[in-house]
């Protein structure tokens, strides 16, 4: 991890054009702070469904070489997740899985983790962050504990053209960065 450019990978856990969770990472892009850079991981809908026969037999298939370097080199993940029936989406988790495997070889092993999410929903994907946080216990990622960045009713918080519009979001995103920063950094020194 260089001093001066800090790359953190968003993955937003949605395939849908104009995915409010995807335009949240597009905020995040342009609030990181100086010498912080938030790349776009964009090819969930790449990631075939998890066969460990598949695993096994063939190794990791092209997309998932590509996530699982791209998260290797990253020097923290920022996950954007919908919340679907009170859990994450079944292509997040799908994903998270292949990138789990083998455990010991895992780019999510040690990795420091932010969530964020929005909802069209009241409680702002408070559910699915918890569910999230649960599964990186098991993927022994290092996920940051506040602030946290709930988004609920995201139709009235992104204008036409997908802007986080609501200030007190967008402060609360820019804060979530610079914490993310300073814990990946925390973790990096020992
Ligand atoms: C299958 C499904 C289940 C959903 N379940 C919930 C839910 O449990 N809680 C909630 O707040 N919104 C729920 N929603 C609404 C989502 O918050 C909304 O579709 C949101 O726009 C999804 O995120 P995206 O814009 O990034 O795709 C659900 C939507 C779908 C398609």
């Amino acid at each position: 991890m260089s001093d001066t450019l800090f790359t953190i990978l968003g993955i937003a856990g949605s395939l849908r054009r104009e995915s409010y969770n995807r335009a949240l990472l597009g905020a995040a892009r342009r609030l990181a702070p100086p010498g912080v850079s938030v790349e776009l991981y964009e090819r969930l809908g790449e990631i075939p469904l998890y066969d460990e026969d598949l695993r096994v037999a063939q190794g990791d298939p092209e997309p998932v070489r590509d996530l699982k370097a791209r998260i290797a080199m990253a020097d923290a993940l920022l996950i954007a997740t919908p919340e679907y029936n009170y859990g994450i989406p079944g292509v997040l988790k799908n994903a998270i899985d292949w990138a789990s495997r083998p455990p010991d070889t895992s780019p999510l092993r040690h990795k420091p983790v932010a969530i964020i999410g929005a909802s069209t929903g009241l409680f702002g994907t408070v559910r699915a962050q918890l569910q999230l946080r649960q599964v990186f216990v098991f993927t022994e990622s290092y996920v940051l504990g506040k602030p946290e960045v709930l988004v609920p009713r995201a139709g009235d918080k992104f204008d036409s053209a997908g802007e986080l519009t609501d200030t007190a979001t967008r402060d609360q995103l820019a804060k979530q960065l610079a914490a993310l920063v300073e814990w990946a950094r925390r973790l990096r020194a020992g």
